[in-house]
């Protein structure tokens, strides 16, 4: 394929270094004058290593070329690839303002008579929407009706690491590739074609936030690990060890367990020992922010989830809520989640059924049983039996855990809170 490079920095030279040893032949552009001409003489603008040899032999084989100005060199492209600096603006949003400047040049250097659509795919990162709310009407304004039948948008985020990023761009840890429909784009296909890595095929604006969550989580570990780091450090244990120890757990630590948003935590042991934490942190002057944080979070998310299973309803509605301990099979009520939630309804005017045949009120005992009474003094009255929970009657069911899918529930409508797609 012929493909456009736009911008030449980190993420644009290191395509073009990748994609001509794939047999691809670029032509790349960037708006410095500098840049241009290293490419040309066959030397990489950045420092990166192995990209110089890369460049090198594309430029003496004649299948790297640059420039300045896009000209005809659009006509016989298949994609344009757009990899212009995101950088932070004043406020803290990026500054969109080269991707609005490149995507203007693009959508007056494509031809309204092309036989073909040009793919153009973003790898600059962006927030949601981007493609949508500014990209899309540049090209539409430049292009009019005939805008999807001349270019086809694809939002494709880079994954590399600099200083191993030619490894980084053969071995991606995914391929993430958003249409407007969510559907393949044949030439971006073509382009990953040897590539060997799991491939998502999406919404523009889940794979533009791909970046976002990658980069915040990767933030977020860093953070973590030094806050614990500091905590160990400050009571002489060895920091060394205690990583060891906790990356060996690939079954709860280092795992997909724990992160799929739905339920706020709780039960005995996350809440406790979190805010013991931050107590032995305080202590000690360690100042964990991150962990800090923790229980607030949790709290805005109690109420995030109160406030969308409330949504629609008057007061005085009745509700069933299925699954009152932390979790199904256990009568553990300690911080549930779903007893702030009845309580929740209950502040604010519902009439609460709850069904949860795990529990006995009266043989909860010790802190369970003051827990309990303190948030739901009228436990008791609110517990339902299977029965009265299928005869419905209730303006909606919300389940906090896979209970309820031993229910049957009839029309009500359900709505489960245990987890948010
Ligand atoms: N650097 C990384 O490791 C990395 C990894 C993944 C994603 N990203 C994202 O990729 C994007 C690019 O990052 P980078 O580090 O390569 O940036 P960079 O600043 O190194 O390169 C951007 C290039 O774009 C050029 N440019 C600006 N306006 C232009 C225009 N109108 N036409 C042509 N060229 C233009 C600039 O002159 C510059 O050479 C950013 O959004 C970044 O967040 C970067």
């Amino acid at each position: 394929m012929k493909i456009a490079i736009f911008g030449l920095g980190y993420v644009g030279c290191t395509a073009a270094g990748c994609i001509t040893h794939q047999g691809h032949t670029v032509v790349g552009f960037d708006v410095s004058e500098a840049k241009v001409a290293q490419v040309n003489t066959g030397r990489s603008p950045v420092r990166e290593p192995g990209l110089d040899e890369l460049i090198a032999k594309a430029q003496s084989e004649g299948r790297l070329s640059a420039a300045c100005q896009i000209g005809d060199a659009l006509d016989d492209c298949d994609i344009a690839i757009v990899c212009v600096g995101t950088p932070s603006g004043i406020d803290g949003a990026h500054d969109m303002s080269y991707i609005v400047q490149v995507t203007r040049d693009i959508a007056n250097a494509v031809k309204t008579d092309r036989t073909r659509p040009l793919t153009v795919a973003y790898r600059s990162t962006m927030r949601p929407g981007s493609t949508d709310q500014i990209i899309r009407p540049i090209f539409r304004a430049k292009l009019g009706e005939r805008t999807d039948a001349l270019v086809e948008l694809v939002y494709n985020p880079e994954f590399l690491r600099e200083a191993s990023a030619i490894q980084d761009y053969f071995n991606p840890p995914k391929i993430v590739l958003g249409t407007l429909d969510g559907t393949p784009n044949a030439n971006m296909e073509r382009l990953h074609e040897a590539i060997d890595a799991p491939v998502f095929h999406v919404g523009m604006r889940e794979a533009e936030i791909t970046k976002f969550v990658d980069n915040t989580w990767h933030a977020t570990k860093v953070a973590f690990a030094n806050e614990i780091g500091r905590v160990c450090q400050n009571l002489d244990i060895s920091a060394r060890q205690v990583h060891e120890i906790f990356v060996a757990d690939t079954k709860l630590n280092i795992s997909p367990y724990y992160t799929r948003p739905g339920g706020p935590f709780g039960g005995s042991c996350l809440p406790k020992d979190v805010r013991a934490l931050q107590h032995i942190a305080a202590d000690i002057g360690a100042n964990t922010h991150l962990v800090d944080s923790l229980i607030r979070t949790n709290e805005a998310h109690k109420h995030h989830q109160f406030v969308q299973a409330s949504e629609g309803l008057e007061p005085g509605a009745r509700i069933l809520l299925v699954g009152l301990a932390f979790k199904k099979d256990t009568d553990d009520l300690r911080e549930s989640p779903a007893v702030d939630l009845a309580r929740k309804f209950l502040d604010a005017g519902f009439e609460v059924d709850i069904f949860d045949p795990a529990l006995k009120p009266e043989q909860l005992v010790g802190q369970n049983l003051g827990y309990t009474f303190a948030f739901l003094p009228a436990i008791e009255t609110l517990l339902v039996d299977q029965t009265t929970a299928e005869a419905g009657g209730y303006s909606r069911i919300i389940a906090t855990n896979r209970l309820a899918d031993t229910l049957e529930l009839g029309d009500t409508p359900i709505m489960d809170v245990s987890s948010i797609n």
